[in-house]
């Protein structure tokens, strides 16, 4: 069962996710006095990180208690164009003075990708207490939704979908001529929430794949296997990226 909100586009689409992310973090540290959040990259979440700033400017204790880690990354350095991790330094942790401690970044300039993704299982380990069978519980996954149908860096025909004994690994995209780091679905399926941010008209028709009820449609979109056991999926989309449903 998935929970879909369709939101008009731009600054309403930006300021929902943001309450609702505001709300889930106030409510989480409340009972437990922490909150472990997987980011996003691609430009979808940038604005969306951009607000979170503002919003921690005005209530710097937001985000304090939050941990900050990463669902997937490009195979370059931290200051590269095409960091994921550069893009929300940029757009939200610099900006809003987040503690370098709270700041869990993978290593995608490492030479050895599979030692990388190792070290991020076991510091994923270390920061994020397990619930059932022993597998890292974070409090809420964002992901994006590519136009083939990707997320996180779980791209089609790719080796990352089989993996099941593994929570980050490194995956060759022979499509895109490149290597990434990425969360697996057996990390990101025990989330306690896994939250979609789709936006814009060029996601329409795949989007309407991907929820399609028919399940040999649906099924060929790495999106489609995104089903947290026991957690809670949203998605957020805005009216261009609904307008096929
Ligand atoms: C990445 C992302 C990727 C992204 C989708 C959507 O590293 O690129 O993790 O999964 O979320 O490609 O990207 P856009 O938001 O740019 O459309």
């Amino acid at each position: 069962m998935c929970d879909i909100q369709i939101l008009p586009p731009g600054r309403t689409f930006i300021e929902r996710i943001c309450q609702d992310l505001s709300l889930a973090i106030q409510r989480t540290v409340a009972s437990h006095g922490c909150f472990s959040l997987a980011l996003a990259g691609g430009s979808t979440p940038r604005a969306v990180y951009l607000r979170m700033a503002q919003l921690c400017q005005e209530t710097p204790q937001l985000c304090q208690a939050v941990d900050f880690f990463w669902g997937d990354e490009r195979t370059v350095p931290p200051d590269h164009p095409d960091s994921n991790y550069r893009m929300a330094m940029e757009s939200w942790l610099g900006p809003a003075m987040i503690s370098p401690d709270r700041i869990h970044r993978m290593a995608g300039e490492a030479k050895d990708l599979a030692v990388a993704a190792g070290d991020y299982e076991r510091l994923i380990r270390k920061h994020v207490p397990g619930r059932e069978n022993g597998v890292p519980t974070l409090d809420l996954v964002l992901l994006g939704m590519g136009d083939d149908g990707h997320t996180a860096s779980l791209f089609p025909m790719t080796e990352a979908l089989c993996v099941t004994d593994r929570l980050v690994v490194e995956n060759h995209v022979p499509q895109l001529r490149t290597h990434r780091l990425t969360m697996t679905y057996p990390l990101i399926n025990h989330a306690r929430q896994v939250w979609f941010l789709v936006s814009g008209s060029s996601k329409a028709m795949r989007l309407r794949e991907v929820l399609s009820p028919d399940p040999t449609t649906a099924a060929t979109y790495p999106c489609h296997f995104i089903d947290p056991t026991s957690g809670q999926l949203k998605w957020y989309l805005d009216e261009a990226a609904a307008e096929c449903l």
